[in-house]
């Protein structure tokens, strides 16, 4: 198994999963070490994985691996909404060039692709809109970053119409959990209060996220890659809708302090407000369930994890912060 990606957070937690779950699978991670790859997330296992520094857009390179191993995961790509507003150009090379290359060198192998990708594709949900995304709700992204990804979606589709190649594609909600980069929300709300700042909310904050815990994600793409039909799209998400107002006094109080001690800053430009998704056909067809379904459980073992890996986040947190202040967060 090629998983790209895998030094990433959610890679590299699929990494510790099948090698938990299939310990028969060989494992072989490609990733290209960016801002956001960290090695030594996978350092407990590098004696058991093929660990490759490189680019999913070197063509070479992919053709090597891809003819190397049976199915790739594909979750290589830059993954943050923010940093695609300031600089869309690193999100058209990875998420589209990359899958472009990584798709070519499945057709001429013939091998067996899951292509990871975001509920952030369909754009975003009025607040009290009954419905839930699906897999027939129409693409429609909002940012460069969210784009990009629709962009690969539908690559992914053309070849699997027009090649025949044997992919599948999966669209999750937002993740949570430990080793998630200081840049995302709840990482850097509870690492600003363990260095003494207050958390910080985009607009009135009242945008609703549909939080999984990234292994949840994990165990269902391996639902997919095993149990999937060919050709499908399979939406990823376990029930967990939350404001973001909600997340930041969840972790304030979670942390002992006050939770109205938070401060509100510039909102995001093309903000999307609501995401919820129904999982209904994975649940159905593959039997998938999520297992950490008590999202204030899961925060709070996300925060332990946190407050006790300081180590991991640190070097990450300063030109993260200074990011954020250019882009007036
Ligand atoms: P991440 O930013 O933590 O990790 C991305 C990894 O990909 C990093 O290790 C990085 O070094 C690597 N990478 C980036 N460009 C590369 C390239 N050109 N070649 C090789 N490696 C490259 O991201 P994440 O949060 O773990 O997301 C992983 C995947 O899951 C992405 O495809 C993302 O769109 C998708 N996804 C994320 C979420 C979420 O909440 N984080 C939700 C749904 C889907
Ligand atoms: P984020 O983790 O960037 O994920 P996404 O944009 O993919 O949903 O942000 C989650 C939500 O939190 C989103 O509505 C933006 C908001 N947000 C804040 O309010 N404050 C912050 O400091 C950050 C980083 C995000």
């Amino acid at each position: 198994m090629l998983i790209t990606g895998g030094a990433g957070f959610i890679g590299s937690n699929f990494v510790y999963y099948t090698l938990k779950n299939r310990p028969e699978y060989q494992i072989t991670v490609i990733d290209k070490l960016t801002y956001a790859g960290n090695p030594d997330n996978l350092t407990p296992v590098l004696d058991k994985i093929n660990f490759v520094t490189g680019d999913i857009c070197d063509q070479e390179l992919m053709d090597k691996l891809v003819a190397d191993n049976d199915v790739v995961v594909h979750f290589a790509a830059e993954s943050h909404n923010d940093n695609s507003l300031q600089n869309p150009r690193p999100f058209l090379d990875s998420n589209i060039i990359g899958t472009y290359t990584i798709l070519e060198a499945i057709r001429k192998h013939g091998k067996r692709l899951h292509h990871i990708s975001t509920d952030e594709v369909y754009g975003d949900l009025e607040l009290d809109d009954p419905n839930r995304f699906t897999e027939n709700t129409p693409y429609n992204p909002s940012s460069p970053y969210s784009s990009t990804k629709a962009g690969s979606d539908l690559l992914v589709r053309a070849w699997v119409r027009s090649f025949g190649v044997q992919a599948t594609i999966s669209n999750c909600s937002n993740n949570y959990g430990p080793y998630q980069h200081v840049e995302k929300f709840i990482p850097r709300q509870i690492t600003e209060i363990l260095e003494g700042r207050k958390p910080r909310l985009y607009g009135a904050g009242e945008n609703v996220r549909d939080w999984i815990h990234t292994e949840d994600h994990s165990s269902a793409v391996l639902a997919i890659l095993e149990k999937g039909r060919l050709g499908e799209t399979y939406l990823i998400g376990a029930d967990g809708e939350k404001n973001n107002k909600e997340v930041i006094e969840l972790i304030l109080k979670d942390m002992n302090k006050d939770p109205s001690d938070y401060e509100h800053v510039t909102d995001r430009p093309g903000h999307d407000m609501r995401y919820a998704i129904d999982s209904t056909k994975l649940r159905n067809e593959l039997g998938w369930m999520p297992k950490f379904t008590n999202f204030e459980e899961g925060l709070k073992s996300t925060i332990d994890w946190y407050t006790n890996n300081e180590a991991w986040w640190k070097p990450q947190k300063e030109a993260t912060e200074a990011k954020y202040q250019k882009a007036g967060h």
